[in-house]
């Protein structure tokens, strides 16, 4: 029987963890790849056109969902693993119009997970043993932390609490069962909050990283006390290599960055480093910006991982510190003012028009609150 090949399948690779990933695993030598991605309003394919002319990267555009294109690309690419980042991935747009969640959430990994099945049945018993499906997933599926709870471990019960965590945990359920049922070598991530280049500016950094440039409000939603667990994204990218080397099929692992911080303690943060990097002309505070806006309702208070496992099995650990990681970030977005203006398509500009000034109305709260 015929050998798979070396290529890996990466899914949602145009979005803001995918596209690192890739250009972190295409510098580092890591083999050819294809990636598939529908290119929607959180895709976008100038993150990788340093990758255009590499003869060992392929695009596809094309929807998770579409499990006859699926099953095309197993058979014509044959990978020896999927790496599944895409996903619906924004939180206030889950409430605002969830549907489209469960479609890509749920039914686009089931599709993936089927499609790998038939795959994989095709495969001799060695290239069985090698194949991986990694599915990339959020620390939101165990719901939210009070102040003095322990931080999430692989074995904290799952309690989503808004609609792409629910999705997001259904996902996860459907590699398990896969893994359980099938045999098919699954491996999942639980991940806490990404930040750092190409992320779309509707996610709370780049967006207050911008905002504070441009002069504009600073929305921090309910009392800014909300915790987050945040993690430089290159450092999520490490975690993911590490696991689809050496992670045991079957198993999950927790990916965290050791670095919780308040809302309100970012968003000030961020105000300081754009001051002392572009300074206004009247020396103004960019904190005098911060504006509380109505809470997300379901607001998840505080995320924190146990990242244990992966550094005891895998040797993981978080190489950047969140004080540097964040420099790097505002740094990034204030020299990247092209892929900024690239990124606010009209699409981006309706949903921040819908989620701010529109806001009131969007949750059903009375006007002027
Ligand atoms: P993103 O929204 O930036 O990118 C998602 C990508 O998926 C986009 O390129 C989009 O075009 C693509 N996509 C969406 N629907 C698709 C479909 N039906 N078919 C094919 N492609 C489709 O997301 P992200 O922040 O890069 O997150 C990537 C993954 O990591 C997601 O699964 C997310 O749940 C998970 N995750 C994200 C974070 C975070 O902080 N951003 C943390 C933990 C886990
Ligand atoms: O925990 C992992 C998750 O992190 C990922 O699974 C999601 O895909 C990713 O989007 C992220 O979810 P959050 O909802 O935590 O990220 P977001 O950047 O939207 O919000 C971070 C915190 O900031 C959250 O408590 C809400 C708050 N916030 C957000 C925005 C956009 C504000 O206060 N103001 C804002 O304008």
């Amino acid at each position: 029987m015929k050998r798979i090949s070396n290529r890996i399948l990466v899914t949602g690779g145009a979005g803001f963890i995918g596209s690192n990933f890739l250009l972190g695993w295409m510098k580092a030598g890591g083999g050819p790849a294809v990636n598939l991605d529908l290119l929607t309003y959180a895709g976008n394919a100038a993150n990788l056109a340093s990758l255009e002319g590499d003869e060992r990267y392929t695009f596809v555009r094309g929807d998770v969902c579409d499990a006859e294109l699926v099953g095309e690309l197993l058979r014509r690419f044959e990978p020896r693993a999927i790496l599944h980042f895409a996903a619906e991935s924004h939180v206030d747009r889950s409430i605002a119009s969830p549907e489209r969640f469960i479609r890509t959430n749920v039914l686009g990994t089931f599709t993936l997970l089927e499609q790998a099945r038939v795959y994989w049945a095709t495969l001799d018993e060695a290239d069985r043993t090698r194949f991986r499906f990694l599915h990339v997933s959020t620390d939101e599926v165990y719901g939210t932390l009070g102040p003095e709870d322990a931080a999430f471990s692989e074995e904290t019960a799952y309690a989503p609490n808004s609609p792409y965590a629910a999705s997001k945990a259904g996902a996860d359920h459907l590699a398990r069962a896969y893994l359980h049922t099938f045999k098919l070598p699954v491996v999942t991530t639980n991940c806490s909050n990404n930040y750092g280049p190409y992320q779309l500016p509707e996610k709370l950094i780049p967006l207050t990283i911008l905002n504070a440039l441009e002069g504009k409000p600073l929305p921090v939603y309910g009392d800014g006390k909300n915790v987050r667990d945040w993690l430089f994204v290159e450092d999520h990218c490490a975690a993911i290599r590490a696991v689809l080397a050496n992670g045991r099929p079957g198993q999950t692992y927790n990916v965290g960055g050791h670095s919780e911080r308040t809302n309100i303690d970012v968003v000030t943060a961020i105000c300081d480093l754009v001051d002392e990097m572009r300074p206004r002309p009247n020396s103004a505070p960019r904190r005098g910006l911060i504006t509380y806006v109505s809470d997300r309702p379901g607001h998840d208070r505080r995320y924190a991982i146990n990242a244990k496992k992966i550094q005891r099995e895998l040797g993981w650990r978080p190489a950047e510190a969140f004080e540097s990681g964040l420099r790097k970030t505002v740094r990034w977005y204030l020299e990247h003012g092209k892929w900024v203006e690239g990124a606010r398509t009209g699409a981006y500009r309706d949903w921040i028009e819908k989620n701010y000034s529109e806001r009131a109305q969007m949750l059903g709260l009375a006007t002027g609150e």
